[in-house]
């Protein structure tokens, strides 16, 4: 079998609650392979987002250790984890985190820009990224003219065009009708199946989460891995 792209041991994670430490994630063991979609799925406060930080080396690792890769997270300084977020990670925040000058266009072609590509690759990937959620006629408009599921599209586009080795998503159908949400989860599905890309995703959403190859279930920042036909 393949080594997997993510393997976490004994991780936990703490956010300071006053003079105590609330404890977030408590996650003996965790593995992630390569190149599925795969579901974050469990209640309101079980972690979720908590752990997509620690998989996005936005938090550092606290206590235990997470390989990405075939490094050892805990062990980077914070110029080589911004590196690799650069290089092989890209982001779909709960809040979208656009930029409100930029339009929707320059809003892909910025993460874009420490790439290697021509100008004529950038602007190739920029459209064809913003036409795959179906923004092909928003190209000019700025995040505040736009609607939430227009925004949150933007924010799915600039992750795409980077073509990263993994896609990280918070909720990303959240602000999304049925029908936009399915094409969205289609383009993650087939970016995990053609391109090899992981995308892991946290959702509430049933029919997000029906999109998925494998789900792992949060309950109380322990995450277990469940695979297809197991879920009860
Ligand atoms: N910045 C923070 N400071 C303090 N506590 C936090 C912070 N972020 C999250 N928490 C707490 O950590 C726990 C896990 O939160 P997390 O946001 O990871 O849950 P979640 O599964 O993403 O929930 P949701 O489905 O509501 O987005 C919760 O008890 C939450 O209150
Ligand atoms: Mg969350």
């Amino acid at each position: 079998m393949e080594t997997p792209i993510y393997q976490g041991r004994s991780l936990k994670f703490f956010y300071p609650m006053g003079s105590k430490k609330l404890k977030a994630l408590d996650c003996p063991y965790l593995e992630i392979p390569k190149g599925k979609l795969i579901a974050l799925a469990g209640p309101s406060g079980s972690g979720k987002s908590t752990l997509l930080n620690l998989l996005g080396l936005i938090e550092p690792i606290q206590e235990g250790a997470m390989h990405f890769d075939g490094y050892n997270i805990g062990k980077l300084s914070e110029k080589e984890k911004t590196q690799i977020r650069r290089d092989d990670l890209g982001f779909v925040f709960q809040d979208f985190l656009l930029f409100d000058a930029l339009t929707a266009y320059e809003n892909v072609a910025y993460f874009l820009k420490n790439l290697t590509l021509s100008s004529a690759e950038r602007h190739q990937r920029v459209c064809a990224s913003l036409e795959a959620v179906g923004l092909e006629e928003q190209v000019q408009k700025r995040p505040l003219e736009l609607s939430g599921g227009q925004k949150q599209r933007v924010a799915i586009a600039r992750a795409i065009a980077k073509q990263p080795k993994v896609i990280i998503a918070d909720e990303p159908t959240a602000s999304l009708d049925q029908e936009t949400g399915r094409k969205i989860m289609d383009i993650f599905l087939s970016l995990a199946q053609k391109n090899g890309t992981t995308v892991i995703f946290a959702s509430h959403d049933p029919m997000a989460l029906a999109f998925a190859q494998l789900q792992i279930k949060l309950i109380d920042g322990n995450a277990q891995l469940v695979h297809r036909g197991e879920e009860h």
